[in-house]
């Protein structure tokens, strides 16, 4: 019982959708309809600026992290702290408060590895950064996040998240299918200036 109601708190806290309601609180914009048209605190950078991106981020990381921190507080063990995780990511990416969609999910997966694996989760983003730091697309900075945390994971003899890591990845490689070929065909735009129409 206690899992199932971390299940579904990780679901409807998973599913706030706080790029959209930061977007439209502090600059009137709804992203769903400009820029690449996501949720996510890229977008929300993109179109309002780079503060209220910050907060965004933080806001996704905070709704991934606490029901995860909660339900590892509680003892439950890894097969139900995963499902926990998962709710909150697929909250996220099928938000229940935007008609059942939503965000790229690399925010939110990453709140959900802070209480799981910080270190490996922190070379994760410090492999992101420097990917984004030397493109100028934070698209590929998030797919090569997600792709290098399950070797992190293994090479941290965490081995209990990697299947959580292998979803997380198959979910943001999916969500990054227009962004994929948008990087395929040359014409993903850079950094956080341009809009994508
Ligand atoms: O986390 C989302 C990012 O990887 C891509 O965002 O808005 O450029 O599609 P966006």
């Amino acid at each position: 019982m206690t899992a199932f109601l971390c299940i579904v708190l990780g679901y409807v806290l998973g599913s706030a959708p706080w790029g959209l309601v930061i977007a439209r609180t502090f600059c009137g914009i709804d992203p769903r309809n400009d820029g690449s048209r996501n949720t996510g605190a890229t977008n929300v950078a993109r179109l309002c600026g780079f503060r209220w991106g910050v907060l965004t981020l933080a806001c996704d990381l905070g709704k991934g992290a606490l029901p995860v921190a909660l339900a590892l507080w509680l003892g439950l063990s890894p097969l139900p702290v995963t499902c926990v995780a998962l709710a909150c990511v697929l909250g996220h990416v099928f938000s229940c408060f935007m008609g059942f969609r939503g965000g790229k999910a690399v925010a939110t997966s990453i709140g959900v590895f802070l209480p799981l694996a910080f270190f490996p989760l922190l070379f994760s983003c410090a492999a992101c950064v420097l990917v984004i730091w030397r493109s100028g697309f934070v698209s590929l900075g998030s797919l090569t996040l997600v792709t290098v945390l399950p070797f992190a994971l293994l090479a941290a003899t965490q081995y209990a998240w990697v299947p959580l890591s292998l979803c997380i990845w198959a979910l943001v490689v999916w969500k990054h299918k227009e962004n994929i070929a948008r990087l395929r065909a040359g014409t993903e735009k850079s950094w956080l200036k341009s809009r994508q129409k």
